[in-house]
């Protein structure tokens, strides 16, 4: 249930507030869908998902139109708010039931253990904080739930790996809205806890030269169930 829904009460001031790379992402993403093959991968992100799910940092709401009837109820994340104008409007438009929320991964406004299900697409290289946004991703998940994701991330040889760096160290995060093109997001789940599943590695672009920003990875992770927890340390 979230604490604060995106019709109600004010947000003080966007935790995340990137007008110019919203504008720019709104567009190119939706052409992404076809031209990039965008669009089949979200389905794959998502076909089989049921339950209550949240998705974080849902941008302009283009997995929206991919979720499966299955699904009860989605919560969408997005502290962005041209973006979250434009969730909004691809909610209406959703088969199922979207809440958009505003928020941000580091301090997810919604309950503990409350959702069946994760969706993580192209999100953990922008937020501020990885490990506080992933431990709060799993407070939030049930023990058992399963964390869905498409992320870019570190990858190709060693002068990929030097220029990812370099990029990140520079102009890359002030021009794409805070993403980083060097993290490695199937490690940090790893790190965070998470029970990796099966996943695989590809490139976006399929075809042409490897970009910085073309290594990703698609697949679940699982929170462990309530008995295989780790016990916390006194
Ligand atoms: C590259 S876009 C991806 C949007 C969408 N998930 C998709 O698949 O098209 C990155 C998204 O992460 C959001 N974001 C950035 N920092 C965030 C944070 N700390 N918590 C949650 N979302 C964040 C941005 O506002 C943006 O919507």
């Amino acid at each position: 249930m979230p604490l604060r829904s995106a019709g109600s009460g004010k947000v003080a001031r966007d935790a995340v507030h990137h007008p110019l790379f919203a504008r720019y992402y709104a567009r190119a993403s939706v052409a992404a869908e076809t031209r990039l093959g965008m669009a089949r991968l979200r389905e794959r992100l998502l076909a089989g998902l049921g339950g209550r799910v949240i998705e974080i940092g849902a941008g302009n709401g283009l997995n929206f139109a991919h979720y499966p009837g299955t699904v009860a109820e989605v919560v969408a994340i997005e502290p962005e708010r041209l973006l979250r104008q434009r969730a909004v409007e691809a909610a209406l438009r959703a088969g199922i039931p979207v809440d958009v929320v505003p928020g941000c991964a580091e301090a997810l406004p919604v309950k503990s253990e409350g959702f069946d299900a994760v969706v993580l697409s192209l999100v953990l290289c922008s937020v501020r904080d990885l490990p506080r946004a992933l431990a709060e991703i799993r407070r939030v998940l049930r023990p058992g739930g399963e964390v869905r994701f498409f992320e870019h991330g570190r990858g190709g040889g060693r002068a990929m790996v030097l220029t990812q760096r370099a990029l990140d160290r520079t102009v890359w995060p002030a021009l794409s809205g805070g993403c980083h093109l060097s993290r490695d997001p199937v490690g940090a789940l790893r790190d965070a806890g998470f029970e990796l599943g099966p996943y695989r590695r590809l490139l976006v672009p399929d075809k042409g030269p490897a970009l910085p920003c073309s290594y990703c990875a698609l697949g679940t992770a699982w929170r462990p169930g309530r008995g295989d927890d780790p016990v916390p340390e006194r």
